[in-house]
């Protein structure tokens, strides 16, 4: 009899917990204002990771204390911030993540949007804005299994690519998919080793920067990594062998690309000379019918 007595105040407490955590939750994210006007962002945001731990103003600012149920523009008053330029979005998420934002500000990614490519990613690129999900989740863009098609959104991506930088290598997605790390999970299996296990996620780097994950000095420890091959004595061997078959430059232009248009030109030129030949044979032919028919 005690034993059920002390079940139902169990049971009550739990669904007063629950109750109470739901109404903390909703309190946090309802009393804003930002819902009357920008209901895309709110809709995405909902189903974001975020949405249960901080709101609209902790990245954008602006009056909190202007209620939810007053549309005014005034909401994006006191301390607000619009959208963030490429160089300033680090700010938005640094006040909350400042060791991955330390670690991405020594990339090669970060490098290169400060010297005003935007085409390289930053934090939005690779998570999304209002839409981020935990890299747990299996539809985020982070996930293990999306990491490939992620980078690759730029890096098998050759209009993207040489807007800015004539003659990158843009064969890793499709030289990754060759490898056994890979296949493995084509096959039905799981993901062996993904860009970011040995390129890392926020510390990107060129492979001649001694720091690189895939700097030939360090390839023993990134091979290594437990779970991986512990004790890789040949990883500089290893090293050459990831993105094997890969393309082949000639003055910075991909020679496939070369090949390619050659083929095209040569095709061109033969149809070209095939269809001047018949045209040629026939207009004979017709003259020689002429001059027949004269005789
Ligand atoms: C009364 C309607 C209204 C409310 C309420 C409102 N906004 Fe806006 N917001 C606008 C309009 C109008 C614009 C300018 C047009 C545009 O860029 O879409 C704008 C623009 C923005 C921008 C883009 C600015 C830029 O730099 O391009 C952001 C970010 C933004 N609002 C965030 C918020 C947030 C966060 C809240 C809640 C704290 C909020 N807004 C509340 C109407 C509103
Ligand atoms: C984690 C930080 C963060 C949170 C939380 C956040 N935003 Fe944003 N928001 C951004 C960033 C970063 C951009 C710039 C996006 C870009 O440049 O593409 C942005 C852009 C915007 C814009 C401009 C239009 C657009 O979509 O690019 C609006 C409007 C906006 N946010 C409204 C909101 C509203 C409303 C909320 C709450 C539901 C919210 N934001 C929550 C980071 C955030
Ligand atoms: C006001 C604090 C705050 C700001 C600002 C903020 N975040 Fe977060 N973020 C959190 C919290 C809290 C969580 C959920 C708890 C956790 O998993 O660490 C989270 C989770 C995440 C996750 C999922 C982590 C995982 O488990 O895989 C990502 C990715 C992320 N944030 C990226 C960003 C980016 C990008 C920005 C800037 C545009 C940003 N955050 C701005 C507080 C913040
Ligand atoms: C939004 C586009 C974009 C995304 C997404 C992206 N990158 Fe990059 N990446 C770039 C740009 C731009 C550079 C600069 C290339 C340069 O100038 O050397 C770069 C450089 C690199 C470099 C150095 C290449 C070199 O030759 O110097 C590596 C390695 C790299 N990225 C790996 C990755 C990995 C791994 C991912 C996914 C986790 C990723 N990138 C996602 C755009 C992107
Ligand atoms: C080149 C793509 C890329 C960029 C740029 C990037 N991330 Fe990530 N991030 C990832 C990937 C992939 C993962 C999941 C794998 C992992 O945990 O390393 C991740 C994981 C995370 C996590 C969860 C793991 C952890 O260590 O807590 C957070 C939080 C996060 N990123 C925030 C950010 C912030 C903030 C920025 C900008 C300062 C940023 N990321 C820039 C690709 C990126
Ligand atoms: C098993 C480890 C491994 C995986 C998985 C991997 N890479 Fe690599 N990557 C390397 C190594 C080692 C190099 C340097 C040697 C080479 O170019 O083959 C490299 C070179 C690169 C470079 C040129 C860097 C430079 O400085 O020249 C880029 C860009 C790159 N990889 C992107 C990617 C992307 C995108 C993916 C996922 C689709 C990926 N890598 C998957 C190990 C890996």
């Amino acid at each position: 009899m005690r034993a059920g007595i002390g079940k139902i105040i169990a049971l009550l407490f739990l669904v007063g917990m629950i109750l109470t955590g739901v109404a903390v939750a909703e309190d946090r994210n309802v009393d804003i204002s930002c819902i009357h006007c920008h209901s895309k962002q709110v809709s995405e945001f909902e189903k974001s990771v975020h949405f249960n731990y901080i709101s609209c103003t902790d990245c954008h600012g602006g009056d909190p204390n202007i209620s939810g149920s007053v549309v005014s523009i005034n909401v994006m008053s006191k301390d607000f911030k619009g959208s963030p330029s490429q160089e300033n979005l680090t700010s938005f998420c640094s006040k909350c993540h400042p060791q991955v934002t330390a670690k991405y500000e020594k990339s090669i990614h970060w490098k290169k949007v400060q010297e005003g490519r935007t085409e390289s990613a930053s934090c939005i690129n690779c998570h999304g804005v209002h839409n981020i999900l935990s890299s747990k989740n299996q539809d985020s863009p982070t996930h293990l299994e999306n990491i490939p098609l992620m980078c690759s959104d730029c890096h098998e991506n050759e209009t993207k690519m040489q807007a800015w930088y004539y003659g990158i290598q843009t064969d890793r997605f499709d030289t990754y998919k060759k490898l056994y790390h890979y296949k493995a999970y084509l096959s039905g299996g799981r993901v062996l080793a993904t860009c970011s296990d040995c390129h890392e996620s926020h510390d990107v780097k060129p492979e001649d920067d001694p720091e690189s994950s895939i700097n030939p000095a360090n390839l023993p420890a990134t091979c290594g990594k437990t779970g991986c091959h512990p004790g890789a004595q040949n990883a500089y061997v290893y090293g050459g062998k990831v993105h094997e078959g890969k393309s082949v430059y000639f003055f910075s232009i991909d020679v496939k690309t070369l090949v390619t248009y050659f083929y095209i030109l040569m095709i061109l030129f033969e149809l070209t000379f095939t269809f001047g030949l018949i045209f040629l044979g026939m207009s004979s032919n017709f003259r020689i019918l002429r001059r027949k028919n004269h005789d």
